[in-house]
C-alpha cells in the first residue's frame, strides 16, 4: 500500500466537482462534498478523501509525513487557468488611461497600438527577460490559487520572436511550481510587415509552424475584424492540426463572423470569448463538444456585453472560465475574481463556477483525470482555504486567502515568484 506523505486533517469540508471528465448542463453544478474530511496524499497523487477517522485508519501517516491542520478550513482542487497571455514584456498602462477617457480597444488596435504595442516590446526583449516575466506572472497566479495554467505565444508574430516566446514559456515553467501548457498563437493579429492576413498565414504555415509545433501543445487564432477572417482561420487551424496540435479559437469577441460554425465543423477544442454570441450561436455550440471558454474579467475590463452563460448551460454546452490574463484586455490573474464575476454577472452558481475553472478547464487543456478534482489518483493539487465554507472562494471578492497551497503533493510556502 502507498505511504501517506502529506495529510490534511480534520477539515470542515473537502469540496470538488463530481463525476469524471467535463461536466455539462445540470451536471455542471454537481459537487462531491465530504464534511468533515481529511485528505491523504502519497507523493504526487491523492490517495484518499473522506471522513477523518476513516482516512486515518486506512492511510496512517508514515514517520516523515507532513501534517496540515485543517480545523475550521476547507479544501478545494487547485484552479486551472485555461486561457492566459502571460508571456509578454512592457505594459499598456497608458492605453488603459486612454480607454478610461473614451478611446476604444478596437480603435487603439486599428491605430497600431493595442496588441501590436505589446508585440513591439516583446520583440525587443531577450529570452531571459521573457522567462523572468512569465515566472513572475505564474507566481501571481499561484497566489490566487492557480496550480495549472495555459500560456500563449502571440506577441512575437515572426519566427524568431514566436519561438523565443514558446521557449521562454517552457523555461519559466521548469522554474515554477505551476504546471504550464504552452499554446502557439502565431495568428493573433497581422504584423505590419505583411500586406494581408492571407500572406501572413502563408508565412506562418511555411516558416513558423514547423518549429513552433515542437514546443506547443495547442494552437490558437483570433478570428475577428482587423485580425483573421474565417477562411484564413480555417487554413491556419487545418495546418496546425496536421502537426498534431490541439486547436482553439478566440471568437465572437466583438462581432459574430463565423467562429462558431467553423469551430463546430472542424471539431476544435474550444471557442473563447463569446461576448457577441447570439441565441443561435449559443445553441449550435451547446449541441457540440466544443468547450465555450468564458472570460468575464475581459468583458469587465473592456466594458463589453457579457457572454450568454446561462443560455449555454441551459442548452447543455461544456463551459469553462478563465482569466485571459494579458496586458491589454484583462490585466487580471485571479480566478477567484473571475468566479465572483461569473456568479454576480453571468448567473452561474458558485458550484458551476468551480467546475468551470477546475474540471472543465482541465478538459480544455487535455488534462481530464489528471487535475481539477479532489479524487484518488488525481494529481495532488490542493488549496486550503482559510474560510469555514468553500463558497467564500467566489463570495469574498478579491479576498481569496489560502493557508496552504499544495502542488503535486508538495506544500508550498507562498506563491510569490519574486
Ligand atoms: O483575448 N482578443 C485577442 N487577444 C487578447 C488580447 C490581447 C491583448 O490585448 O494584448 C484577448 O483579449
Ligand atoms: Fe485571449
Amino acid at each position: 500500500m502507498s505511504e501517506t506523505t502529506l495529510l490534511i486533517h480534520d477539515l470542515n469540508a473537502a469540496v470538488s466537482p463530481a463525476g469524471h471528465g467535463p461536466l455539462r448542463g445540470k451536471s455542471l453544478g454537481e459537487l462531491e462534498v465530504h464534511a468533515p474530511a481529511s485528505v491523504a496524499i502519497s507523493g504526487e497523487r491523492i490517495l484518499a478523501v473522506g471522513r477523518p477517522g476513516d482516512v486515518l485508519r486506512e492511510h496512517p501517516p508514515g514517520p516523515d509525513c507532513v501534517s496540515v491542520d485543517g480545523r475550521g478550513k476547507v479544501v478545494l482542487p487547485g484552479l486551472v487557468d485555461c486561457h492566459t497571455h502571460a508571456c509578454f514584456l512592457g505594459d499598456r498602462a497608458r492605453e488603459f488611461e486612454l480607454r478610461s477617457s473614451g478611446a476604444s480597444y478596437e480603435e487603439l488596435h486599428a491605430a497600431g497600438g493595442g496588441i501590436l504595442s505589446t508585440v513591439g516590446a516583446t520583440r525587443e526583449g531577450s529570452e531571459e527577460e521573457l522567462v523572468a516575466a512569465v515566472r513572475r506572472h505564474l507566481g501571481w497566479m499561484l497566489e490566487h490559487g492557480t496550480t495549472t495554467a495555459e500560456v500563449k505565444s502571440g506577441y512575437g508574430l515572426n519566427r524568431d520572436s514566436e519561438l523565443k516566446m514558446l521557449q521562454g514559456i517552457i523555461r519559466a515553467a521548469t522554474e515554477s511550481p505551476v504546471d504550464v501548457s504552452p499554446t502557439f498563437l502565431g495568428a493573433h493579429t497581422v504584423p505590419p510587415e505583411f500586406e494581408s492576413a492571407g500572406e501572413y498565414v502563408d508565412h506562418i504555415v511555411r516558416e513558423i509552424l514547423p518549429e513552433a509545433a515542437r514546443y506547443a501543445e495547442a494552437a490558437d487564432v483570433f478570428l475577428e475584424r482587423g485580425s483573421f477572417e474565417a477562411p484564413e482561420a480555417r487554413r491556419y487551424l487545418e495546418a496546425c492540426r496536421e502537426y498534431g496540435l490541439r486547436l482553439r479559437m478566440h471568437g465572437d469577441q466583438f462581432t459574430e463572423r463565423g467562429a462558431i460554425p467553423l469551430a463546430v465543423e472542424l471539431g476544435i477544442g474550444s471557442v473563447d470569448h463569446l461576448e457577441a454570441t447570439g441565441e443561435d450561436g449559443a445553441k449550435t455550440l451547446a449541441r457540440s463538444d466544443v468547450t465555450a471558454v468564458l472570460l468575464p474579467a475581459c468583458a469587465l475590463f473592456l466594458d463589453l456585453p457579457l457572454p450568454p452563460a446561462r443560455t449555454l448551460v441551459r442548452e447543455g454546452a461544456i463551459i469553462a472560465l478563465a482569466t485571459d490574463f494579458n496586458p491589454g484586455s484583462s490585466f487580471c490573474e485571479s480566478l477567484p475574481i473571475v468566479m465572483n464575476l461569473a456568479c454576480t454577472r453571468l448567473g452561474l452558481s458558485p458550484a458551476e463556477a468551480l467546475a468551470a475553472c477546475t474540471a472543465n478547464a482541465a478538459h480544455v487543456l487535455g488534462l481530464d483525470g489528471e487535475v481539477g478534482r479532489l479524487s484518488p489518483g488525481y494529481c495532488a493539487d490542493v488549496l486550503v482555504l482559510d474560510a469555514p465554507d468553500w463558497r467564500y472562494l467566489a463570495y469574498h471578492l478579491g479576498g481569496d486567502r489560502f493557508t496552504a497551497r499544495i502542488k503535486r503533493g508538495q506544500l508550498l510556502s507562498s506563491g510569490s515568484g519574486e
